[in-house]
């Protein structure tokens, strides 16, 4: 079989404060891409990491009176520490203060100057002198600074500015005419609000602070915080350092950028637009998502209404948590976080729908048939829907998943859970169970149950890594049986298979 490469990338996040639900959604959501790919056989390179440098990094240092480097050390570990947490299995997490980075950054930024698309010119804007900040007039609050409040002054500085006007026919085409952006939807946006007004040419440099890259030929200027961060796709490949040999030309160009769509802009705009200046591919697909809502604005710290994933998965379980932001979250849309949500839904699919419904097997070939089935078999009519189901489910799974579709993804999985549960009431195992005639009638039911189990858990194991294969210790499934190419083959597990039973899967919850 002829492995793919798959690079997928989350973007890299701030280490301004700790990470919260909001941060996870773009995570976990590459984290199930990626573990998706690994069990079609792909070759999987998934990426993270922390974006470290800037002026606000540089003020919270001061603050608590430690420096940058050891403020984002001890930041970074906690975005460390709760993808541990929650079973991110990233290959690289790249760190903007990594040596090596610093070395793409400054590559970069020299060849930009030699290909002719960065010049020397005056930054004009507003500036607040305490905060010792240039903000864009645009970005003032009544015409103040958006930080400290306090008035601020005209003032021009020396810059250096990326030729991003020159691009803009060749960005217009990319968004609406090709497959790069997902959702679609949003390229008219996009083209309407940046494109058609005009668009200026970029100021790449900073030289009102120091914590940042130096620009290599004029090193009193800081690379701006966004050119520096978007060549972390490039960087942590090894392009222009010598830290990952042979990584990029096996993995460039990313088959998927993920982010939200608060940074859909520098995505969409410039980071095409920097590619086509170096001359390099462009990634395929840029996948941008809404916002996990709470009490009607974003969650974020600035706001101050962010939820910890730590109290979360301690009181449902990591998997739990993993599986409620991607059902709930429609990529155009935002969606709401609400404790109430999570708690019926938890109870609802997984609790009952998927785990007690597995443990009522289980639980009826222990008392039927002392834990194994016997080979004799008997089908009826009722048994061909749910057969269809679970045999076209993964066709179904891989289309959603292809499409960034997580949600549409377990909901297909979980319409063949209810048709799962439907079947048992059909079919009433306990009255087949009363006539000796129905041995063989009653095997059947309890094998398609089984087979039906196995092709849902095998589909979920992206989802929920750490519970299905506990699920398949129960339902008798071996490791070769939940392999991808056997989840749309039904009668995998052997005819005579045996179940064991185990702890709960997913304990119910109950409202406190
Ligand atoms: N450092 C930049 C990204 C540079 S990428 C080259 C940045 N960092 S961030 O820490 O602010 O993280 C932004 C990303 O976090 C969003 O694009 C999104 O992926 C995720 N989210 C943060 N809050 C979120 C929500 N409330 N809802 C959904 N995703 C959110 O921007």
């Amino acid at each position: 079989m002829q492995q793919n490469n798959f690079f997928i990338t989350t973007p890299i996040y701030y280490p301004s404060g700790n990470p919260h639900i909001g941060h996870c959604y773009t995570t976990v959501a590459c984290d199930v891409v990626a573990r998706y790919h690994r069990m079609k056989g792909d070759n999987v390179l998934f990426l993270t990491g922390t974006d470290e440098h800037g002026l606000k990094i540089e003020q919270k240092a001061k603050q608590e009176g430690i420096t940058p480097q050891a403020y984002v050390d001890r930041i970074t570990d906690s975005f460390k520490q709760v993808w541990s947490l929650l079973n991110i299995s990233y290959d690289r997490f790249v760190r903007t203060t990594d040596a090596y980075h610093v070395k793409t950054v400054q590559a970069v930024f020299q060849k930009l100057c030699d290909r002719g698309f960065i010049y020397k010119g005056t930054y004009t804007g507003k500036y607040c002198t305490p905060c010792e900040t240039f903000w864009p007039v645009k970005q003032l609050v009544n015409g103040c600074c958006p930080d400290c409040g306090r008035e601020v002054i005209d003032a021009s500085e020396e810059a250096y500015f990326f030729k991003l006007s020159q691009f803009a026919d060749r960005l217009e085409d990319l968004l609406l005419n090709t497959d790069y952006l997902q959702p679609k939807s949003r390229a008219l946006e996009l083209v309407n609000n940046f494109i058609k007004p005009g668009l200026e040419d970029l100021c790449v440099t900073r030289s009102s602070f120091t914590w940042g890259i130096p620009v290599p030929s004029d090193p009193k200027h800081i690379v701006y915080v966004w050119i520096d961060a978007l060549s972390n796709y490039l960087s942590a490949l090894g392009h222009e350092n010598d830290q990952f040999s042979g990584d990029f030309k096996q993995f460039w160009p990313a088959n998927a950028h993920w982010v939200a769509k608060d940074i859909m802009r520098f995505h969409a705009i410039i980071w095409p637009a920097l590619l086509m200046a170096l001359d390099l591919p462009l990634p395929k697909r840029l996948v941008v998502h809404g916002w996990i809502l709470m009490d009607g604005q974003k969650m974020s710290k600035s706001v101050g209404n962010v939820v910890a994933p730590k109290p979360l998965c301690d009181q449902y379980g990591v998997d739990a948590v993993r599986y409620h932001i991607l059902r709930e979250m429609i990529l155009e849309n935002d969606s709401l976080f609400s404790p109430d949500v999570m708690l019926a839904r938890y109870n609802a699919d997984l609790a009952n729908g998927l785990g007690n419904g597995v443990s009522r097997t289980v639980a009826m070939v222990e008392k039927y048939f002392g834990g194994t089935l016997p080979a004799e078999r008997c089908s009826a009519p009722v048994d061909d829907a749910l057969i269809a189901a679970a045999s076209a489910l993964r066709s179904k799974v891989e289309q959603a998943i292809d499409a960034s579709r997580l949600n549409e993804a377990l909901a297909e999985i979980f319409s063949v859970v209810d048709a799962a549960n439907k079947y048992v009431d059909e079919t009433a195992p306990w009255k087949l169970a009363k006539d000796l005639q129905q041995k063989a009638r009653l095997a059947t039911v309890l094998y398609n149950l089984l087979e039906t189990w196995r092709i849902v858990s095998g589909l979920l194991l992206p989802f929920m890594p750490t519970t299905m294969p506990r699920l398949w210790e129960q339902i008798g499934a071996q490791a070769s049986d939940t392999t991808y190419e056997r989840l749309d083959q039904w009668g995998t597990l052997t005819p005579t298979v045996s179940v064991q039973k185990g702890a709960v899967l997913f304990p119910r919850v109950e409202n406190e």
